[in-house]
């Protein structure tokens, strides 16, 4: 039996309002389930934060031999100490990290890279990235989509793992149903219809309810099938989960 490798999401929504309540909602992100991340949400939604929380946690459950590549097309202020990081990829850069992600991806799959420890590719702000190259070039742009469909769909077994952030998962950069194929999916902030009708089935979108989400509150949606209401609170240590986060993209 592989190990639970269970890392937290933040708390219950519910239970945090409704009692003043810390119950943990976690996710399993071992090689057993879908751990291909999606995070949603308007402008200042809280996204980047919580991606700086999920790479730090990540990290911290796969251990010293994890590797994480960090995609960050905007640049975003929320990134900075990770800026002199020999595996953070600004801007258009970016593309350069799915590329070395996406060879080893094949490398482990034709089985000349027998390893297995996880690789992680954090891509921020991957929908404006997607669409300023459309922009300017659609072949390239489809070639990428299609990377990354790949790997969405090979990468459990392999060990190469996607976290990816944008505002509204639209379907010209998502192809084909390729928005199922995220195991974890997280929705912050004000609750926008038109977002949970792209990712939630919608006998699911009912039972949200009258809640309405602010900044790093919202909804997740596990492994397709199970739908929890989370409030993500500020971390105490920043500097602590900043430290982690260098590390793991420079060793
Ligand atoms: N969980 C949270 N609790 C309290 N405040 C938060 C939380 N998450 C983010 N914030 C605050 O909200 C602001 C916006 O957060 P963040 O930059 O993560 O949003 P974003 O969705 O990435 O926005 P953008 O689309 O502009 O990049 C930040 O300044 C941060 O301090
Ligand atoms: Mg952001």
């Amino acid at each position: 039996m592989m190990k639970a490798s269970n890392i937290l999401l933040g708390y219950d929504f519910d239970k945090w309002y409704g009692y003043g309540a810390k119950e943990a909602i976690t996710t399993d992100v071992s090689k057993k389930f879908n751990s291909h991340t999606l995070v949603c949400g308007m402008s200042g939604s809280g996204k980047s934060f919580l991606t700086n929380i999920l790479f730090a946690r990540l990290c911290l459950e796969n251990g010293s031999e994890g590797q994480v590549y960090f995609a960050d097309f905007k640049q975003d202020d929320q990134f900075s100490h990770l800026r002199n990081c020999p595996r953070y990829y600004p801007y258009d850069k970016s593309i350069e990290a799915l590329n070395t992600v996406y060879e080893i991806l094949h490398n482990r799959q034709s089985r000349k890279d027998k390893s297995r420890y996880p690789i992680t590719l954090i891509w921020d702000e991957y929908m404006a990235n997607i669409l300023s190259i459309q922009n300017t070039d659609k072949k390239k742009a489809d070639e990428i989509m299609r990377k990354v469909s790949e790997i969405l769909m090979l990468g459990r077994s392999l060990g190469v793992r996607l976290v990816i952030s944008c505002q509204r998962p639209d379907a010209s950069a998502f192809p084909s149903g390729s928005r199922l194929n995220y195991g974890v999916i997280i929705i912050v902030g004000a609750p926008i219809r038109s977002i949970y009708e792209m990712l939630i089935p919608k006998e699911y979108i009912d039972r949200i309810g009258e809640r309405e989400f602010m900044v790093g509150e919202g909804v997740v949606l596990l492994q397709g099938s199970q739908l929890e209401f989370i409030k993500i609170p500020l971390i105490r240590d920043v500097e602590k989960m900043q430290q982690i986060c260098i590390n793991a993209l420079t060793k």
